[in-house]
């Protein structure tokens, strides 16, 4: 129907006849001659509807409203002089219509649009209103830009793109799977995935050698901001490989990816281990943007005449006493803030937060009484505290220590306003533990049961490491990956120490378990966020608006209103009957 896009026209096209379609972004009436920005997916453009030049048009241009769908036949020509707009990509010109046809008026908006103060819940349910904001337009057509360069970067890295089923068996991400159950088979379900690791790595066993999938996942968990129940990953998984080799590639398409996005980022990506992340910033993505590091201090500590202090010390396999220097906080920080900040930290299982302030004559703070001054003199060179500086102090659980003062560090650099939004900070973490301790004592894998450990022969569990990889980007994990076990007996190693019988191996994983006894090649991947790399590319404070119609925080789509109930006829039909309907 159109002949150009709004933003196509320039002054090189004054004296042209065009056909422009698209919606009433407004309208106003000056004395009997009306303007109408028209907006369609690449901007505005002035309508100019004057009585002398077409009656017509006029008459159709007094009755149009917001958003009314008009298509609108005329010449350009150059706005009058004073009248240009440089706000406008097309400020410099107009069309003066000639006819407009009205394609389909619109009923009074919910909201304006563009109106982001709007409760979510009501823009997500006119969700196609709400994309016809120009940030989310712009957001979408950058995650296709981006999605594209990704295809095109792994096809130059020679890999094969696939689909793999959403109707499955339960995958080993560790989250609540989403069941659908089986009307042929009554009694039984299918689970969506919570990945496709465990077919990617069947893929490498029947010979692709390079595997990606632009990959929808699903899991039922607790959502975050950067957290939605079904998102999409880009999946790689590459056979004959090193670790090595997985991080090149995915630095490699992460740079085209960002490419697209408008960003030129820099490779290698710096590499942290995950002792030094949680040791030094209190958490496995550490955002690197700022540089407030944590300092071990419990060796002093120890010798410190407070007996809460020095009992702690006494076992640094299990505690930590954490030092975190503030520059010059002595001078931005308020007594009554210090007093907040010990409030924010004890939401996370904090007994209290110590202080020292580094004044010109020495170390200063309630707890200087406790110390040596030869000890006072450590904490000072330790730290590197110069006058003016604070330093705070974390005390107790190895677990709970790191946990609050990583997100004291992450509270203490928003309040200071010390965080570069226009940087980007990539980072691999690399030795991951192989397993992690669950609250009741038992292991699990940290990262999954199919990741190869490097040193399965240790003693104590919590020293074994795996050959796994996250890719962490200001602060969010963006990505994870690892190179598999592609050997059995290996396999069953890791399956004893998880405690999986093999009545339980063969039931969960029996048929990648057949896979590996026939010929696996080494193999290993990753796989990042799509959405949480559109969400940090984008500046957006919430995956929910990169995805085209995500869910609540509730897991609802008010748009569609699912989820919703099924009649008793599909209950029947699936062979389902509710426990509280029974009941009532
Ligand atoms: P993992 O579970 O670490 O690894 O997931 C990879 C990446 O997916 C993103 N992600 C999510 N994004 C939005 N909402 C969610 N609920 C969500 N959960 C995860 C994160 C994360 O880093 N199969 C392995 C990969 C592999 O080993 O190759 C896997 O799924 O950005």
């Amino acid at each position: 129907m159109r002949s150009h896009y709004c933003t196509d026209l320039t002054t090189a096209d004054i004296g042209k006849e065009v056909t422009l379609c698209g919606w009433v972004n407004t309208y106003r009436d000056h004395g009997g001659v009306i303007f109408l920005d028209l907006r369609d997916r690449t901007g505005l453009m002035q309508i100019v509807c004057d009585p002398a030049d077409s009656k017509d048009s006029h008459e159709i241009a007094s009755h149009v409203r917001d958003e009314y769908v008009l298509r609108v036949k005329g010449k350009v020509r150059a706005r009058g002089e004073g009248l240009v707009n440089p706000r406008l990509k097309t400020g410099q010109i107009e069309v003066v219509a000639d006819k407009i046809i009205l394609e389909n008026p619109s009923e009074a908006l919910p909201f304006m649009i563009g109106d982001e103060s709007v409760n979510e819940d009501i823009r997500l349910k006119y969700r196609f209103l709400d994309l016809r904001n120009e940030r989310l337009q712009n957001i979408f057509k950058m995650r296709s830009r981006a999605a594209i360069a990704a295809r095109n970067s792994l096809e130059k890295m020679g890999f094969i793109e696939f689909e793999t089923p959403i109707l499955t068996r339960a995958t080993p991400e560790g989250a609540r799977d989403y069941l659908v159950p089986s009307r042929v088979y009554p009694g039984q379900f299918y689970a969506l995935p919570q990945s496709p690791q465990l077919f990617k790595q069947l893929l490498m066993c029947s010979g692709f050698d390079r595997y990606f999938q632009i990959a929808k996942c699903f899991r039922d968990e607790d959502l975050r901001a950067d957290r939605q129940p079904e998102f999409t990953q880009i999946d790689v998984e590459m056979s004959f490989i090193e670790q090595e080799d997985i991080l090149n590639m995915a630095e490699n398409m992460l740079k085209d990816i960002f490419s697209a996005c408008g960003y030129e980022i820099k490779t290698p990506f710096r590499r942290m281990s995950y002792k030094e992340a949680t040791e030094t910033y209190g958490s496995d993505k550490p955002d690197l943007r700022y540089d407030l590091k944590m300092v071990d201090v419990i060796d002093i500590f120890e010798r410190s005449t407070n007996e809460i202090f020095s009992s702690i010390a006494k076992d640094p396999k299990k505690n930590r006493i954490k030092a975190l220097k503030v520059p010059n906080g002595d001078n931005i920080f308020s007594k009554r803030e210090m007093n907040r900040f010990e409030e924010f930290v004890r939401k996370f299982g904090a007994q209290g937060l110590g202080y020292f302030q580094m004044k010109e004559d020495g170390l200063k703070g309630p707890l200087c009484k406790f110390f040596s001054d030869d000890d006072l003199a450590l904490i000072v060179s330790r730290c590197d505290l110069k006058v003016g500086d604070v330093v705070f102090f974390g005390a107790g659980r190895k677990k709970i220590v790191l946990d609050y003062m990583g997100r004291f560090r992450i509270f203490l650099a928003e309040q200071m306003g010390i965080i570069d939004q226009e940087k980007m900070e990539f980072l691999w973490v690399l030795d991951f533990p192989m397993f992690e301790q669950n609250d009741d004592g038992s292991y699990s894998a940290m990262h999954h049961p199919f990741t190869l450990p490097k040193n399965i022969d240790e003693p104590d569990l919590e020293d074994i490491l795996s050959v796994a990889h996250d890719v962490v980007l200001n602060g969010f994990e963006l990505g994870g990956g690892s190179v598999r076990i592609h050997k059995n007996e290996i396999q069953q190693k890791v399956f004893k120490l998880l405690g999986i019988d093999e009545a339980e191996q063969r039931e969960k994983f029996g048929f990648l378990l057949d896979a590996l006894s026939f010929g696996a090649p080494p193999h290993g991947g990753i796989a990042i966020g799509f959405d949480r790399l559109i969400m940090l590319a984008t500046k957006s404070s919430s995956i929910r608006d990169v995805i085209a119609f995500p869910k609540t925080q509730r897991a609802q789509c008010p748009l569609t209103k699912a989820p919703s109930e099924a009649n008793s006829e599909q209950l029947r039909e699936l062979g389902l009957r509710l426990r509280e309907k029974e009941q009532k």
